[in-house]
């Protein structure tokens, strides 16, 4: 299976979107990454429901949503109700975390999980057989542009090995600072998928780098 490429809009000219949107159709990536920040969990805040809803409506890609929200299970009906195709959210959220993937699973679209750089990935062992995700925060979550945290891939490695040996079916995912260096390097520790924002975003040939990355070799 070719990598998963997820552009990341938090890196597109918000001011012109809709051009943004058709540039990453055009360029070959397989699905939209959209990071939603609440102020609270991070120090940041992105968009939300408003702004997904126009997305979903001028294009039929594959959302998947990063939620950094302190209360995630709040806010699933109406980001399933805007377009979300999927929903991560993460583990240091202040949630019941069976009963919010439940959640997201009762609306008809895949869950997935996340940990922090600095979060023990043990912690999402027990729920890896209910989630269609695992995402491997390589940057502290909050804001674009930051520098691959190389010591994460330890944990990419060690989730790839318990999913394969459990025969779960599961994705990882690997989120900031990608390049078409650091790509290479996730990929080889296991990643399935890969988001990127200020390497695709700011290439002069998206096209071109979002194929560097679907080439990588991850067999
Ligand atoms: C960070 C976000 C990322 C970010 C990635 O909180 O979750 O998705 O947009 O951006 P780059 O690729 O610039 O690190
Ligand atoms: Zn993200």
């Amino acid at each position: 299976m070719s990598i998963i490429v997820s552009p990341s809009i938090l890196s597109a000219d918000l001011a012109n979107l809709k051009t943004d949107i058709k540039r990453l159709e055009e360029s070959g990536a397989d699905r939209i990454h959209f990071d939603v920040m609440d102020g609270v969990f991070v120090n940041n805040i992105s968009f939300g429901i408003p702004v997904l809803k126009s997305v979903k409506s001028i294009t039929d890609m594959f959302i998947d949503v990063h939620f950094m929200i302190i209360d995630p299970m709040k806010y699933v009906d109406a980001f399933v109700d805007a377009g979300a195709d999927m929903i991560t959210f993460h583990v240091e959220s202040d949630v019941d975390i069976k009963s919010t993937i439940d959640k997201i699973h009762s609306r008809g679209i895949k869950a997935g999980l996340t940990v922090k750089p600095n979060t023990p990935i043990e912690v999402v062992y027990e729920y890896l057989p209910f989630i269609e995700n695992i995402l491997i925060m390589s940057v502290e979550p909050g804001f674009g542009g930051q520098g691959f945290i190389h010591e994460t891939m330890g944990k990419v490695s060690a989730v790839k090995k318990v999913i394969i040996e459990n025969g779960y079916d599961c994705l990882v995912q690997v989120d900031g600072g990608i390049n078409d260096i650091t790509a290479k390097i996730a990929v080889d520790a296991g990643a399935d998928d890969l988001v990127s924002g200020t390497y695709l975003f700011k290439s002069d040939d998206m096209k071109k780098a979002v194929q560097t990355i679907k080439l990588i070799n991850n067999s």
